[in-house]
């Protein structure tokens, strides 16, 4: 019999394992009877979830040991129990922290399909009651979908920026796993309401974690430090589509007594005439602002839907690549685009525009605009 039959002697090099060995040279006590059945190796793979490939990898390097036993190959069912609670068998299953990972706090396996350029919208639903607070605001985002990205572009404890904080989305997120969000939101309404839902929906004194700035963007950014934030993370207004959009979605709203759009303020953005001089104030009062703060190499996510100006279709999304990609950042750097992944909203209902007549897009995506702040010395203009 292979390391003889003992439920510890089955397993080895696995330093976790092998602290358990030498408590048990600790005086002897009451002990447990262990489990002494044995299985073949195709329930073992199935016991622990793995492939034959990692299994007899597993083998290999003396982490499993087989006992021989009436000339079959067994093994000790309680000692593969045992292994599923040490790091060696977490690092198998999720893969561990590559130590010159400086983006984020993923393995390689949670790393890889976080890449993919699309991504399926998913929310609390609107009856669910930790959705009430987000459903009073007339264009949230889903802080499970904007956690996602936090998980990817940063480290625990690191900054997160939203410069059109709403009803505290990124806040949210950020809470939940562990990041400092600064939010910056133009309305007292909104301002108010986003502190109420991380003290109502996650915690007791949680938003004191977080620095919630009451204000407009344009005059609120300069006044952060450079090179100060690890990730920019929001969700502009769409020019001023909230005024525009469907009549049936307004009268809906209406009729729910919520709100249709953001504020009646001249700084709001989605109260901007023109659609040109949006996208300037858009671009360089706030996102060049952004980048300015973002440490050197680190990541900004713009989350943004193109949409229909009566019979226009307006493209918000290549208006934005076009104005920022290579964009000069005031104190140095520029701004790349390093990707555009379209969050899929799936449960949208299908409404007959355009019937039988033309081609009237349903949009039921939006953009997840991704720049990296890159180090180059500012262009001249
Ligand atoms: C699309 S919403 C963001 C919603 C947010 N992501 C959430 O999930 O709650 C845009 C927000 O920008 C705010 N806003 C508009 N102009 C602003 C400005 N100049 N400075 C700061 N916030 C502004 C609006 O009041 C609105 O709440």
């Amino acid at each position: 019999m292979k390391g003889g039959d003992g439920v510890h002697e089955q397993i080895s090099m696995c330093p976790d394992m092998i602290e358990t060995k030498q408590q048990d040279k600790a005086p002897k006590k009451e002990k447990e009877k262990p489990n002494m059945d044995y299985c073949t190796a195709t329930k073992a793979m199935q016991i622990l979830g793995l492939s034959r490939h990692t299994f007899e990898k597993t083998i290999k390097k003396g982490q499993i040991i087989a006992s021989e036993i009436n000339g079959k190959r067994l093994y000790l069912v309680s000692a593969l129990q045992e292994f599923m609670q040490t790091n060696c068998y977490n690092d198998l299953v999720n893969g561990s922290v590559d130590p010159r990972n400086s983006l984020n706090d993923l393995t390689g396996k949670e790393w890889l399909p976080e890449t993919k350029s699309y991504l399926y919208q998913k929310g609390l639903g609107a009856n669910h009651p930790e959705a009430q607070i987000e459903k009073l605001h007339p264009a949230p985002y889903s802080f499970q979908d904007i956690g996602r990205l936090i998980r990817f572009f940063t480290k625990s404890g690191m900054i997160v920026l939203d410069p059109f904080g709403g009803v505290g989305s990124t806040a949210k997120a950020c809470e939940v796993d562990g990041r400092k969000c600064i939010s910056i939101e133009l309305s007292p309404v909104w301002h108010d309401l986003s502190i109420k839902r991380l003290e109502t929906e996650v915690g007791e004194g949680t938003s004191s974690h977080h620095h919630f700035i009451n204000g407009d963007s344009c005059t609120e950014l300069p006044k952060l430090p450079t090179d100060s934030v690890d990730f920019m993370v929001t969700s502009p207004p769409y020019w001023g589509i909230l005024h525009k959009k469907d009549q049936k979605v307004i009268k809906n709203r209406v009729a729910n007594n919520l709100e249709t759009h953001y504020s009646d303020s001249e700084q709001d953005l989605g109260n901007v005439e023109s659609y040109t001089d949006f996208l300037e104030i858009l671009v360089n009062k706030v996102f060049i602002e952004c980048a300015r703060t973002l440490r050197p190499g680190r990541y900004m996510a713009i989350v943004v839907s193109d949409f229909r100006d009566k019979n226009k279709f307006i493209s918000f999304h290549c208006d934005l690549i076009n104005a920022l990609n290579r964009a000069a950042i005031p104190d140095g750097g520029i701004l790349t685009l390093q990707g555009t992944k379209i969050l899929i909203q799936n449960h949208k209902s299908l409404l007959p525009y355009g019937y039988p007549f033309s081609y009237v897009e349903n949009i039921h995506h939006q953009y997840i605009l991704i720049f990296r702040k890159e180090k180059k010395a500012a262009r001249k203009k």
